[in-house]
């Protein structure tokens, strides 16, 4: 399919008209990923809850593509930390991505393998820019609404989650006296990978 496309992005879940991949990913999915990590356990026993859930639109993985869809963050914590995304680097780490946010709050997390680390707010019409080597991850600070964001990165990128897995990102965001704060993550720890 080599022809253009047109798809619409309609209010309020802003699910797009048209898509070719449904991901759903549940909290069983996030296993050591959380701070606390007894409430993790705990939420688990109870429900593996949807954290999060993507809508692709599918176009080959190579250079001159753009692959492009909507990210949607359900709102809610585990213990006192948001739900967010997994994060991840891209596999080819000098790819960049483009994300505008079309509802909710939240902030994106990013840091670079050398230490450099950044939060950004995203609310709707806010558009950021992830540079190439900064790994990501959507965070939803709203206590009641959905964080949607359309995203657009190069084909070619390629995902490469094993490496957050491993080591986690340097900040977290928690909620503290009903706001959101960028905390340290103790537990963060070079794997040497990157
Ligand atoms: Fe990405």
């Amino acid at each position: 399919m080599n022809k253009p496309y047109t798809f619409d992005l309609i209010k309020p879940d802003f699910i797009p008209s048209r898509y070719d991949n449904h991901i759903i990913r549940r909290l069983s999915s996030m296993k050591g990923q959380y701070l606390d990590q007894q409430a993790y356990q705990k939420m688990l026993s109870h429900t593996d809850r949807v954290l999060y859930e993507v809508y692709e639109l599918k176009r080959p993985e190579i250079v001159g593509e753009l692959l492009h869809g909507i990210s949607i963050v359900h709102p809610g914590k585990v213990g006192q930390e948001f739900f967010m995304t997994k994060g991840h680097f891209h596999t080819l780490l000098e790819t960049a991505e483009v994300y505008n946010c079309l509802k909710g709050q939240g902030v994106m997390v990013m840091e670079t393998p050398e230490g450099d680390w950044a939060v950004e707010e995203l609310y709707p019409s806010r558009v950021l820019y992830v540079p190439p080597c900064w790994a990501h991850r959507s965070v939803n600070t709203s206590r009641t609404d959905d964080l949607v964001t359309f995203f657009v990165y190069p084909g070619n990128s390629g995902h490469d989650y094993g490496t957050i897995e491993q080591q986690g990102f340097r900040k977290l965001v928690i909620e503290e006296s009903g706001q959101p704060v960028v905390i340290d993550n103790p537990r963060w720890q070079p794997t040497g990978g990157r």
